[in-house]
């Protein structure tokens, strides 16, 4: 058995969760990632047949009994989490159809894994259906996005067409949009049904008033993608307030995606 400490999706989960709080989008225990393991993967490192708690999670995934991921403990915080991986996050397999949830490593100190969790593995759920590569779920509380959501129209066409006009690479980024949910209670189930269901059509989900969620095939894809929106995001709140003399236009975006080879999202350019 290899030392957990070494395994390269460790290793590059306190590399990421480090970089974004850095990025100042995960204050105090701000922010939550999950990352889905292949069992070949995780049992270089760990005992399977070693649980150490069990935890009921309160909702139903059944498409991912047997998987494995690797997920922040509620309460965390990002910043510490190089310091203590162990009491930071855990690794977990999901059993009993989504309904509860086996720890084979990590939450140390008797915590539990994020309160987001329904979110995450309702969100794991709609992307692997839609994306059989998908590996990573990642919130986080970016200030430019966030603010995007107090000043601008939540509509997901408009909110999307803002963002590619901002910067020339967001359309190649994100040629599928970004989602947008209203306010909602989070930690919720009913946040997590919301979430899944917008994460069948796009890969970021923005939530108004609270933050983003990005999915990907791995963690720096995922970590690039939220940058990328956030970048806009930025580029607007700079902007928003002053008289635009230039700007990004649909005939131009139309052009983006013929050298790219993307496409845009059906009927949000004109
Ligand atoms: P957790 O500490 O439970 O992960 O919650 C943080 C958060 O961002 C809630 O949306
Ligand atoms: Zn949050």
């Amino acid at each position: 058995m290899r030392p957990m400490l070494s395994a390269p999706f460790l290793v590059e989960m306190i590399r990421i969760a480090t970089n974004m709080y850095d990025h100042g989008w995960d204050e105090r225990n701000g922010g939550n990632i999950s990352l889905m393991l292949d069992e070949d993967e995780v049992r270089n490192y760990l005992d399977l047949t070693a649980v150490t708690r069990r935890i009921s999670t309160g909702f139903e995934t059944p498409e991912l009994d047997g998987k494995y991921f690797l997920v922040t403990g509620t309460g965390k915080y990002f910043k510490n989490m190089q310091y203590d991986p162990a009491g930071n996050l855990g690794i977990v397999r999901i059993v009993d159809r989504g309904r509860a949830a086996e720890l084979l490593w990590g939450l140390s100190d008797g915590g539990s894994f994020t309160s987001e969790f329904p979110t995450h593995m309702m969100s794991h759920a709609a992307r692997l259906s839609v994306d059989p590569e998908n590996r990573v779920v990642m919130h986080c509380h970016p200030q430019n996005l966030l603010s995007m959501t107090y000043v601008h129209d939540l509509d997901e066409r408009e909110f999307t067409r803002t963002l590619w006009r901002m910067s020339t690479e967001c359309i190649v980024v994100f040629p599928e949009g970004v989602n947008v949910l209203p306010w909602m209670v989070c930690g919720t189930n009913e946040i997590g049904i919301a979430t899944a269901e917008k994460m069948k059509t796009a890969r970021l989900v923005v939530w108004a008033a609270h933050g983003i969620y990005g999915s990907g095939k791995n963690l720096d894809e995922t970590f690039g993608l939220i940058e990328t929106a956030e970048k806009g995001a930025l580029i607007y709140m700079k902007i928003a307030h002053l008289p635009v003399l230039n700007t990004i236009t649909d005939e131009n975006l139309h052009q983006l995606e013929k050298r790219f080879n993307v496409k845009a999202r059906e009927g949000y350019l004109d």
